[in-house]
């Protein structure tokens, strides 16, 4: 009786457990498409929206360190924890984290919240522009 049950009971168990997981992969797969259908060109915006940043900020933690902290992992980060940068008191105060909505209220009116944290910058207008900005700094080694 012990012998058969690995036997008997394996291949229906993994055959029913293929079933949902194919089912998954396919769902998975259609929204991947379709969310790169959406994003593709927004990233390619962005990155060009990026260059009002570049001179100060890189997108890669391993990259060379420029005047502004780097922006690798930005999405969600709380403000002032990159390691090894000096940040200054122009920093938010209290610290923030950085939202989508946060980032979005930043990008707009940079003055607000923290006026001399990148100097020389005076905010994107364009929702659209700072959408895109957004949807780059989520994920930049994609664009
Ligand atoms: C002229 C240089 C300069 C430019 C241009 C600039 N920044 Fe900065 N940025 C800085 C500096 C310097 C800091 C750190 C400020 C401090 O220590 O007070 C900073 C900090 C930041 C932070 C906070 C990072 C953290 O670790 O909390 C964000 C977010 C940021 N910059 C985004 C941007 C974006 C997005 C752009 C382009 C739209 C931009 N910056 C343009 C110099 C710049």
């Amino acid at each position: 009786m012990t012998p058969r049950f690995p036997v008997c009971d394996g291949v229906p168990a993994s055959g029913l457990a293929r079933g949902p997981l194919w089912a998954a992969a396919v769902l998975l797969a259609v929204l991947a498409q379709s969310l790169s259908a959406e994003t593709r060109s927004d990233g390619e915006k962005g990155k060009k929206q990026f260059l009002y940043c570049i001179a100060c900020h890189t997108v890669e933690a391993a990259g060379r360190q420029r005047r502004g902290p780097h922006l690798e992992g930005l999405v969600g980060r709380p403000s002032g924890v990159v390691e090894g940068f000096a940040y200054s008191d122009n920093m938010p105060d209290p610290p923030v984290t950085w939202t989508e909505e946060q980032l979005d209220a930043w990008l707009a009116a940079p003055h607000e919240l923290a006026p001399r944290m990148c100097p020389g910058y005076t905010g994107i207008r364009d929702p659209e522009r700072r959408r895109a900005l957004i949807i780059y700094l989520k994920d930049p080694a994609a664009y």
